[in-house]
């Protein structure tokens, strides 16, 4: 195991954050108050996840009013530690969050993934584009039916019947911005978001048409969020087909 060795390659990250932070509050004007040997800084996950929250929040609660830095709270732990490792090993491509986790341990993500995931913070309502009716309706019909012509199956059906998403590994796709669903279903298609195979996501995305990327996304992000949002337990759905064979019945190329 190399989990102390990627905890402490970790640390100078965080200390260094902690230190902009420390000056940045004016912490230095006391410094003729602090003990003349410094203790090492506690190794608390508050700590650890500093470098993380100047971007995603205190909370994980993103950015509000934009899609740019996602939200992290309350997504599936599993989901969100996948997402880590993908990041790690070049599959979903963005420079920062690469050169973030580069050094994180499996153990060290798992933790992160969990403290994002448990927390509630309420969703903000992020601006969402003017669409006519036709496009409102295509939306919804992709989001709940799927179009059997082309072959995309419902959103809900793997997504839950809520849109909350469905543990260990389906995230939720409602109160998510507007911005940011129609950036990540355009990604799958570039290339610069995939995941570990069965990769369901690229197989969809790959299926939906420009205008449909604006219609679902749309759609998605002016709906009104149910009283629960936790994701649905694990086994809840049976989702429309096995990836793989989704996947074989695809596009081909
Ligand atoms: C410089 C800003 C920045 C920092 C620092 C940062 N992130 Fe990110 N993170 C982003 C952006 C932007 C994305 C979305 C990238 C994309 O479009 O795919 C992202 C995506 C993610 C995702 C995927 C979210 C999802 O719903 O799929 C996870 C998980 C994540 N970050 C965790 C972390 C953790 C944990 C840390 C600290 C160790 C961290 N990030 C630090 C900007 C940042
Ligand atoms: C066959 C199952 C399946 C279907 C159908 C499906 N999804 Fe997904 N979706 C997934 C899985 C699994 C993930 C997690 C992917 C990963 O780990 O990268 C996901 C992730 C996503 C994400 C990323 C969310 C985030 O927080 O970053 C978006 C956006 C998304 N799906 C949109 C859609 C839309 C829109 C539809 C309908 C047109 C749809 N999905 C249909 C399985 C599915």
């Amino acid at each position: 195991m190399n989990t102390n060795a990627s905890l402490r390659l970790a640390k100078p990250f965080g200390a260094a954050v902690l230190l902009v932070v420390a000056m940045l509050s004016g912490v230095p004007s006391h410094a003729a108050d602090a003990p003349p040997t410094h203790p090492a800084p506690p190794d608390t996950l508050q700590q650890r996840i500093a470098t993380c929250t100047t971007c995603h929040g205190v909370h994980g609660e993103g950015t509000p009013g934009s899609g740019y830095f996602p939200r992290l709270a309350g997504k599936p732990a599993t989901y969100l530690t996948r997402q880590m490792q993908d990041f790690q090993n070049g599959l979903r491509k963005y420079a920062p969050m690469e050169y973030t986790v580069r050094q994180l341990s499996p153990a060290y993500m798992q933790e992160i993934a969990e403290y994002f995931s448990s927390q509630q913070v309420p969703y903000s309502h992020s601006p969402v584009p003017a669409v006519s009716a036709a496009t409102m309706q295509r939306g919804d019909e992709l989001v709940s039916k799927g179009d059997p012509v082309r072959k995309i199956p419902a959103c809900a059906s793997c997504h839950g019947s809520q849109l909350t998403g469905v543990e260990p590994s389906t995230p939720g796709l409602v109160g998510l911005p507007y911005d940011y669903l129609s950036a990540q279903l355009g990604s799958w298609r570039t290339h610069t978001r995939a995941t570990v195979a069965p990769d369901c996501m690229a197989v969809v995305a790959n299926r939906l048409s420009d205008s449909d990327i604006t219609a679902v996304a749309a759609s998605l992000a002016s709906r009104q969020l149910p009283a629960d949002t936790h994701a649905q337990a694990a086994g809840s759905v049976t989702p429309p087909l096995p990836c793989g064979v989704l996947g074989a019945t695809g596009d081909g190329t």
